[in-house]
């Protein structure tokens, strides 16, 4: 008969031990739930996540770690590579906060696996200036005061070079009437393909006033 490997099985210790801490939990009146979510992360904690390498491209320079493959591009970035300028507001993708572009292409970092990007062009606030000369969309930002805590600008800058990409590709938005015109870059426009970056400190109109300047249409 085939020998049976059973080094992962629960041992009469594991069980005795989980059952004991159980019993304490519940001697302590904590909740069922809280009682698996402390079990399940003190075994997570007891247990090394397993990493894989990675090669990725930022900002032109290649980086290679070795991550868990579960770890989103946003915390590669900030966590691991010392890349902070995009930010985590919620981690949900609902602000856009975390907003880089991947081939030229906005999208939110803390959507997506680090491990999905080898090989892709991948570009943060970090990267759009050249040098000690600010890209355009950063320096109209600074001319035209699109900020006041700041924390939502990285992701708005990326998402309006994206954004304006976008309109030269001809890409429509809710904002046009006919999908097969080109779309004019009018307040409405700008203000609906940059509705998934929320401003807390709603500097909206002069956001809106920044990227019409760096577009050329002020
Ligand atoms: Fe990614 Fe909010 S942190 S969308
Ligand atoms: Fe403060 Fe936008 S400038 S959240």
């Amino acid at each position: 008969m085939a020998e049976t490997d059973n080094r992962n099985w629960p041992t009469r210790r594991t069980v005795l031990e989980g059952g004991a801490a159980t019993g304490l939990l519940l001697a302590a009146g904590v909740p069922v739930r809280a009682q698996q979510d402390a079990i399940m992360t003190a075994a997570a904690a007891a247990t090394p996540a397993p990493t894989m390498p990675m090669n990725l491209t930022i900002n032109k320079n290649g980086f290679s770690v070795e991550l868990d493959p579960r770890t989103t591009l946003l915390d590669a970035l900030r966590n691991h590579l010392g890349l902070t300028g995009s930010k985590k507001g919620c981690d949900h993708g609902q602000c856009g906060a975390c907003t880089v572009l991947v081939n030229g292409r906005r999208i939110n970092a803390c959507l997506t696996l680090a491990a999905m990007h080898e090989g892709d062009d991948i570009t943060t606030i970090e990267g759009l200036a050249e040098g000690d000369e600010l890209h355009p969309m950063q320096a109209a930002f600074v001319a035209r005061d699109g900020f006041q805590c700041g924390y939502c600008t990285p992701g708005q800058i990326c998402s309006a070079v994206g954004m304006l990409s976008e309109i030269r590709a001809g890409w429509p938005s809710h904002a046009g009437t006919d999908v097969a015109a080109s779309a004019a870059l009018t307040d409405a426009e700008i203000r609906e393909r940059m509705s998934g970056n929320i401003c807390r400190c709603a500097a909206y109109p002069n956001i809106v006033a920044a990227i019409r300047d760096a577009a050329g249409e002020a």
